[in-house]
């Protein structure tokens, strides 16, 4: 069992602690907005938010995540208002979509720390792969939503921090962005759409 928070709720995995995260959240949290892609911690379709740092939960166990304050794609903002959703489709930086919640998880972690990155920053940072080829709109976005960022106190950054606190005061959202296969797992003991990670593996407390 690995005890961690997950999207601001206290969840309890009854899973092996070898089990990647990706597979937690997806499988018995049923938040599928985190996409596999690679598996082998190249593409960064799984990246999430752990404890103010964007990783790939595909390399990252349960037991390792034990203890850490993760945020998915679901929980970053409510309404998909998070700047850098609002950037990515003002600059349309996605196509098929697949990439798109680690981009946009990744590039939150980013301006979570630096609002005005420049473009080798973000190339630094946003390390993940697209298929469909949308990396220079995704460098227009990210700077983008920095310069909102920058630009307004309404948009206060709302990704996990260290700590375990949400750095800004945005309130956790269902189902936020970018997971329109988001559905309640038959498997799952959920109350709250999005956020639950109840089912045959996880809890919550
Ligand atoms: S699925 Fe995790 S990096 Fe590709
Ligand atoms: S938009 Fe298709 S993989 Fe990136």
């Amino acid at each position: 069992m690995a005890r961690l928070t997950v999207n601001n709720q206290p969840v309890q995995f009854r899973m092996d602690p070898d089990t990647p995260l990706l597979w937690a959240l997806r499988e018995a949290a049923n938040l599928t907005g985190t996409k596999y892609g690679c598996g082998v911690g190249d593409c960064g379709a799984c990246t999430v938010i752990v404890d103010g740092e964007a990783l790939r939960s595909c390399q990252l166990t349960l037991g390792e995540a034990e203890g850490r304050f993760v945020t998915t794609i679901e929980a970053l903002a409510q309404d998909r208002g998070h700047p850098v959703q609002q950037a990515f489709l003002a600059e349309q930086a996605i196509q098929c979509g697949f990439c798109t919640p680690g981009m946009v998880m990744a590039a939150a972690a980013l301006l979570a720390h630096n609002a005005d990155p420049t473009e080798d920053d973000i190339k630094a940072a946003l390390t993940n792969l697209c298929r469909c080829g949308v990396y220079p709109r995704l460098v227009r976005a990210v700077q983008r939503a920095g310069q909102a960022m920058r630009g307004s106190q309404a948009y206060g950054p709302a990704v996990a921090v260290a700590g375990g606190a949400t750095a800004g005061d945005a309130p956790v959202a269902k189902a936020a962005a970018a997971a329109p296969d988001a559905q309640t797992s038959p498997d799952a003991q959920t109350s709250d759409a999005a956020s639950d990670a109840g089912g045959a593996g996880a809890s919550r407390n």
